[in-house]
């Protein structure tokens, strides 16, 4: 969507993951401190965004909407005064219906979902100082048809408030399992792609709920073409320090999101967070290529088996290529310069984990653990956009 905003793949953080409805405003305070002093902000990390249940189960007598009298006593201005006052950007949620998703599953009363109330919640959230929304359709009715004009609605609802503010949708319906995809540029900045992530390796899901990080990737890879600035195929927010996979796994899952331009969105307890967790999400190589300008989502070079292969061009004419191994054993994955698409005869390797860089002729090749992922940025020569660009898919078509 051109509004300004996402030209680059958010990053920060949302409550979700980790701690679903029970939230409050001293967890979110606690929280943008944690982001501040693990230096986590300075490196990007900068939306700070409250999920579903923030608010009271009912609107006032003139329609609007308020900040939950027990969990946000100080209101959801304080709020964002406060996330402004440290240096982040405030992100909150909503539904294009009567109720949000903890709402249509009675995890939490009410019925204040934006439909019908789209330019006065917009208006609201700018006044609050809101800087991010994401719009949750949950609800098994509903077309793709209708999906484009209630999403459009509040697109245009936001654009109307004169405040930049990232536009992100699910029109992922939990219970529209099978619903089509389209390149939703033209309403959001990030679309999600997937079913709600868990915390697990492979789930066995490949379109249903809950999804795990194997199964995720599969779906969203071929979606590469629909990635440029101003909107990111968006495969959920991270579960990365949330226990549930091993340290290669949640490497690999850091890895491949950035290698396919996602939002990074954190989604543990920043307060506890320990040292391999902030190794992780701290990776500046990792963060560069996620972040880089030119905003493209890495093409699969090649599918081998278990041996997977992807590329992303980066504004500087380096590429980044993951050698990406799903299988149970430790095993060689290799490629060339010219599979992804460099030209020339002598090019420096620098692995993103370990920093070291080597050269080679061409050879691209690394010994990756079950479940690893080598990441390496790859430079000198020229580039050409090989890997073929993917062109527009959908979820129906295979890759
Ligand atoms: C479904 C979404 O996929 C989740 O990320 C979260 O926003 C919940 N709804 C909130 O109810």
């Amino acid at each position: 969507l051109d509004n300004g905003v996402a030209r680059t793949p958010p990053m920060g953080w949302n409550t979700w993951n980790t701690f679903g409805c029970n939230i409050n405003e001293t967890l979110i305070r606690q929280t943008a401190d944690a982001i501040v002093g693990n230096g986590l902000r300075d490196l990007g990390y900068r939306y700070v965004v409250v999920d579903d249940c923030w608010f009271d189960p009912n609107r006032d007598a003139q329609g609007n909407l308020r900040a939950h009298p027990q969990r946000f006593p100080s209101g959801m201005k304080a709020l964002g005064d406060y996330l402004h006052s440290r240096g982040l950007l405030f992100g909150i949620y909503q539904a294009p219906l009567d109720q949000t998703c903890a709402q249509y599953f009675d995890a939490f009363p009410g019925s204040t979902g934006s439909l019908g109330h789209e330019y006065q919640d917009a208006r609201q959230f700018a006044a609050w100082g809101v800087d991010y929304l994401k719009y949750d359709w949950c609800s098994p009715t509903g077309s793709i048809d209708d999906q484009v004009a209630r999403f459009g609605i509040m697109r245009d609802a936001l654009a109307a408030t004169g405040r930049p503010i990232v536009y992100s949708i699910n029109p992922n319906s939990i219970h529209a399992k099978t619903g089509p995809q389209r390149n939703w540029n033209d309403v959001a900045n990030l679309w999600r792609t997937t079913e709600d992530i868990t915390n697990a390796w492979n789930t066995g899901q490949t379109n249903g709920y809950p999804m795990g990080i194997q199964n995720i990737v599969d779906v969203n890879v071929p979606l590469a073409g629909y990635a440029a600035p101003g909107g990111f195929n968006d495969p959920d927010m991270l579960e990365v320090g949330n226990g549930g996979m091993t340290d290669t796994e949640m490497r690999s899952h850091f890895a491949l999101w950035a290698m396919m331009a996602a939002p990074l969105m954190m989604g543990n307890d920043l307060r506890s967070a320990d040292a391999a967790t902030l190794r992780i999400l701290k990776n500046r190589n990792l963060v560069a290529i996620d972040q880089d300008s030119l905003g493209r989502q890495a093409v699969q070079v090649s599918h081998d088996g278990t041996r997977r292969v992807l590329a992303k061009r980066l504004a500087d004419g380096d590429v980044a290529v993951a050698l990406f191994n799903q299988g149970s054993a430790t095993t060689t994955i290799s490629t060339t310069a010219a599979a992804i698409g460099k030209t020339g005869t002598s090019f420096t390797l620098r692995d993103a984990w370990t920093d070291a860089t080597s050269t080679t002729t061409g050879a691209i090749s690394a010994s990756v653990p079950a479940h690893g992922t080598v990441v390496y940025r790859v430079s000198g020569g020229g580039t050409t956009d090989p890997p073929a660009p993917t062109t527009f898919r959908l979820r129906s078509e295979s890759a």
